[in-house]
């Protein structure tokens, strides 16, 4: 792989700042200083940044995408709408969407090819906070965060207990913080719409230790191999 995807892959920077560490001088392969922008790194070798070695994070890929609204999760759509696979068209890897998003909300999703990661995300017994910010219709009363927080009913299964924080209060709108564990299809727009508060926009920002940050809307990027290591702590899975 060439040597600026090398060092963005390991967390160490984006492609183009590699890029500007490379022509700088202070990457070595081997033990040699390398400026060539096109220098591939094989298998085996070692890669050092200023003396210290810089290993990849994983076989596995990890990617981070902001979702705008308006993308199907999914990596092919027969009604040929837009996909989430329209956003990442530049990595290699079979990576797949990890949960899912509706295709009017936005914010953090995760695409791997480590199945393992994936089933753990989004199995609830594994209790990974999935966080998102709402913006509702109408006030959200003190009684209307205790019925979202104790749980609703949903064809007939009642959610697991919610964490609601209230952002702010307008006049006909509230926006609010909710943090749940489970992914059932529209489910936070369903206990919203089932306490008399229909979602009116909807923004995941946090996956367990991850958080959506600054990524720009329909921007992509690795996870770095500190997220990927408090991520694995959170799962319960070791070292990697
Ligand atoms: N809850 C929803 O209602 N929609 C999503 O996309 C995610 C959670």
């Amino acid at each position: 792989m060439r040597i600026n995807r090398y060092l963005a892959r390991a967390g160490v920077a984006s492609r183009r700042a590699s890029e500007r560490l490379i022509t700088a001088g202070r990457v070595t392969v081997d033990g040699r200083t390398i400026t060539d922008l096109g220098t591939r790194v094989e298998p085996g070798e070692v890669v050092r940044l200023d003396g210290e070695i810089v290993t990849l994070p994983s076989s596995f890929t990890y990617i981070l995408l902001n979702k705008p609204a308006g993308y199907v999760v999914t990596l092919s759509d027969p009604q040929g709408r837009r996909t989430v696979a329209d956003l990442i068209k530049d990595v290699e890897a079979h990576v797949v969407p990890v949960g899912r998003l509706d295709v009017p909300t936005e914010g953090l999703i995760i695409l791997t090819d480590d199945g393992d990661v994936a089933h753990r995300v989004t199995h609830p017994s594994f209790e990974i906070d999935k966080v998102y910010e709402v913006l509702a219709g109408g006030v959200l009363e003190e009684e209307d965060v205790r019925k979202l927080e104790e749980g609703v009913e949903l064809d007939g299964r009642k959610t697991s207990p919610a964490r609601v924080r209230v952002l702010s209060r307008e006049r006909s709108s509230t926006r609010a913080e909710v943090t749940i564990h489970e992914g059932w299809k529209r489910q936070v727009r369903r206990m919203f719409e089932e306490v008399g508060h229909p979602v009116r926009k909807l923004v995941r920002v946090r996956i367990g230790p991850l958080e959506l940050g600054s990524l720009p809307s329909g921007s992509w990027r690795h996870m770095t191999y500190a997220e990927l290591t408090s991520l694995r702590d959170a799962l319960g899975l070791g070292e990697h």
